[in-house]
């Protein structure tokens, strides 16, 4: 990209990044950082960009989902295991909707830096700086901990490296294996959705077998043992994306080594700032949140600027207005990227725009509103004759109760058992099946319309 450098960033004006009390430290474990491998390659993330580019034609689906944000506490093996099982469990679902690839991507492995809607928290009449994540500042509420602390960046990039690790190994060695569908269940194997949940394993375990006694390869086929299994988050502390952003070998052009998939926030999407300029520069298929204050002009600046070669899969667009407002907003977006001819790929995240704080002062989701932004999402998308291509979540495999809601229910009440996360709140494993369910009977609403339609 002509103009661009990776460091070109620090002179455009920048929002929700830390002030460093120590610059001297911060280039220290930058230049520590800059010398360490990447974490993902290059390769991967053409790969990515292709099967995104498949997604915004409709002929994939992206799921995309994880923690609102990672913490250094709660890094454990089987955190990783019960996100990624939920993850594998919903894009059974969704496949089975879909009649199409759902192409796991994992909030995962670097999404550690928070924006914040106010630099200050104040707390008991003391007023100390905001937690970012776990990346810049600790989520005590201490002066010393809320300190931003650079050598923050080093263990985040050991704990992203490590979780990468196990995720490779997940998704390669055994555990991923289609065979296995029954055993992902395992640990919330109750109620109804769990019920529908064990009826498609035993249709896919049915077709299994029907493939091996046909001499169809099924013990051994490799598309069946593995799956592909991409990481994403935030490109939010550019001093971290910088110090990993490397040169591809096959193409010599930059990547961004933090992950195969970076987003840009709904409060970083300044046309002229320096998130968006550090992004248009790297290779890597790149994600723009779209909330409400999105205007229309500056959509198609955006457009133009991180997707000037209008490669298809290179731009997801994420929309997330908040239920009841997808209609006031989606449509003038989708027109105006119509308008364009820009080929971009289409994601719902209904968790961003349904923040509210309960009676109990908990922030929460309520889970109805949640579901009701997918409809909507789905909705506007038939009208107006473009794809739902994909969906974005919040969610763990751990049975917290941080949004309200869903076949458990939740209430207000309970929020105060098990409400572990370090930002937003997230849907449990059994909410995210139960979203699942919903997202793949949209989809199939949608795949027989379009079938009777073609036969018409
Ligand atoms: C997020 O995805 O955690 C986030 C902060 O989203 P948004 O930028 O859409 O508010
Ligand atoms: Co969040």
């Amino acid at each position: 990209m002509r103009g661009w450098t990776k460091a070109g960033w620090r002179s455009m004006p920048r929002v929700q990044m830390p002030d460093w009390p120590d610059a001297a430290a911060v280039t220290g474990v930058e230049a520590r950082l800059a010398r360490f491998p990447p974490l993902v390659f290059a390769g991967e993330a053409r790969t990515l960009t292709r099967a995104l580019g498949q997604a915004a034609e409709g002929r994939a689906f992206m799921l995309q989902g994880g923690d609102c944000a990672e913490s250094f506490a709660e890094f454990t093996a089987d955190t990783i295991r019960d996100t990624f099982r939920v993850l594998l469990q919903m894009a059974v679902v969704l496949t089975f909707g879909a009649k199409v690839p759902v192409i796991k991507v994992g909030r995962m492995a670097g999404q550690f830096a928070k924006p914040r809607s106010s630099p200050v928290e104040v707390m008991g009449g003391v007023e100390l700086p905001s937690y970012r994540g776990d990346i810049i500042n600790g989520f005590d509420f201490t002066p010393e901990s809320r300190l931003p602390d650079p050598a923050r960046m080093l263990q985040a990039y050991t704990q992203a490296a490590a979780t990468l690790n196990l995720l490779r190994a997940f998704s390669t060695g055994g555990f991923a294996d289609v065979h296995r569908v029954h055993a992902w269940t395992l640990g919330f194997a109750e109620g109804e959705k769990a019920a529908r949940y064990r009826e498609i394993s035993d249709r896919i375990s049915d077709a299994l077998d029907f493939m091996s006694a046909a001499g169809l390869n099924a013990e051994t086929s490799h598309e069946l043992r593995t799956v592909d299994f991409y990481t994403s988050h935030e490109a939010l502390l550019l001093e971290y994306e910088e110090a990993l952003c490397r040169i591809d070998s096959t193409t010599g052009l930059p990547v961004a080594g933090s992950g195969h998939m970076i987003w840009i926030g709904d409060r970083t999407r300044q046309p002229d700032g320096a998130h968006v300029e550090f992004c248009r520069g790297v290779q890597n298929p790149i994600g723009l949140k779209c909330g409400p204050s999105l205007s229309t002009d500056d959509l198609r600046l955006l457009i133009e600027r991180l997707n000037p070669d209008n490669v298809p899969g290179r731009l997801t667009l994420i929309s997330r207005f908040g239920a009841g407002k997808v209609a006031d907003h989606l449509p003038r977006l989708v027109r105006t990227v119509r308008e364009s001819g820009a080929r971009v790929l289409w994601v719902c995240d209904p968790m961003h725009g349904n923040t509210i704080k309960s009676a109990s002062g908990y922030k929460t989701r309520p889970f109805d509103l949640v579901l009701r932004e997918v409809r909507e999402f789905f909705a506007v998308h038939e009208a107006e004759g473009t794809i739902p291509g994909g969906v974005h979540f919040e969610m763990t495999g751990k049975d917290v109760t941080e949004c309200t809601g869903g076949v458990r229910a939740v209430t207000d009440e309970n929020l105060s058992d098990r409400y572990h996360t370090a930002c937003d709140p997230r849907l449990n494993a059994s909410q995210a099946l139960e979203l699942a369910f919903l997202v793949a009977e949209e989809l199939t609403r949608r795949r027989r319309g379009l079938a009777a339609r073609a036969a018409v």
